[in-house]
C-alpha cells in the first residue's frame, strides 16, 4: 500500500526535483497542475498558521472548515498601536499577481499582525509552492475592509492587541 502510493506520487516528485535543478526558481512558468508542489502548498498553509488568520473560523474549528473557503480573508480587524488591519483574501490577492510579483512581495514587510519574517525566511521553492496552493483553488470570497490608521473610527467588528502590564521600561516609549 505505502509501495503504491509512492510509486504514484514518484513522477510528480521527480519532476519536481529535475525543475528545481534545471530552473531557478524551481517552478517558474510550470503548470498549476504540478501536484507536488500544490501539496506542498496546501501543507506549508497548514503548518505555517496561514488560515489562522485569513480564514473565519479556523481557528474556532481548529482548523475544520472547508478548503473551498480558505483564505478569503477577515472581516473582522486585528486593532494595535499600527491602526486596525484585516487579513487580505488571498484568493483574491494571487489571482492577480505573477510569481515574480509574488517573491519580491514576500520579502518586503507588511503590516501587524502578519508574520512577514515567516514569509521573509521561506525558501523560493516554498513560497511559490504556497502561490500554486491558493492558485489551484481559484478566486472566491470578497476583498477585505480597506486598514484604518490608528485613532480613526472603525465600523466593522475587530480584535485588541494592546499590550497590558509590560515592565515598566519596555512600556515607556
Ligand atoms: C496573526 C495573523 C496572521 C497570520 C498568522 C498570517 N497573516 Fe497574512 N496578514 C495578516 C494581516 C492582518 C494582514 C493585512 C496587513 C495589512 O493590512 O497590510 C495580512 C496580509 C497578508 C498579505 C497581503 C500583504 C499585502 O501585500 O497587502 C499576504 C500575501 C499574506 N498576509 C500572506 C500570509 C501567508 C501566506 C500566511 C501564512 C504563512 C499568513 N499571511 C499568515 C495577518 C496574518
Amino acid at each position: 500500500m505505502i509501495t503504491s502510493t509512492f510509486s504514484a506520487f514518484r513522477p510528480a516528485f521527480c519532476a519536481a526535483l529535475l525543475g528545481s535543478l534545471l530552473s531557478a526558481p524551481a517552478i517558474a512558468g510550470a503548470p498549476e497542475t504540478r501536484n507536488a508542489s500544490i501539496e506542498r502548498g496546501e501543507y506549508l498553509a497548514r503548518i505555517a498558521g496561514c488560515n489562522d488568520c485569513h480564514t473565519a473560523g479556523y481557528p474556532e474549528t481548529a482548523g475544520n472548515i472547508p478548503r473551498e473557503q480558505w483564505l478569503t480573508g477577515m472581516n473582522v480587524g486585528f486593532q494595535g498601536p499600527w491602526g486596525t488591519t484585516y487579513p487580505a483574501n488571498l484568493r483574491l490577492y494571487f489571482a492577480d499577481m505573477d510569481e515574480e510579483q509574488w517573491l519580491a512581495r514576500a520579502r518586503a514587510p507588511m503590516m501587524p499582525p502578519m508574520p512577514w519574517f515567516a514569509l521573509r525566511d521561506m525558501n523560493d521553492e516554498d513560497l511559490l509552492a504556497l502561490y500554486h496552493f491558493v492558485r489551484s483553488l481559484g478566486p472566491a470570497g470578497d476583498p477585505v475592509p480597506v486598514a484604518v490608521a490608528p485613532d480613526q473610527p472603525v465600523s466593522t467588528p475587530y480584535i485588541e492587541f494592546f499590550p497590558k502590564n509590560l515592565p515598566l521600561q519596555a512600556a515607556t516609549p
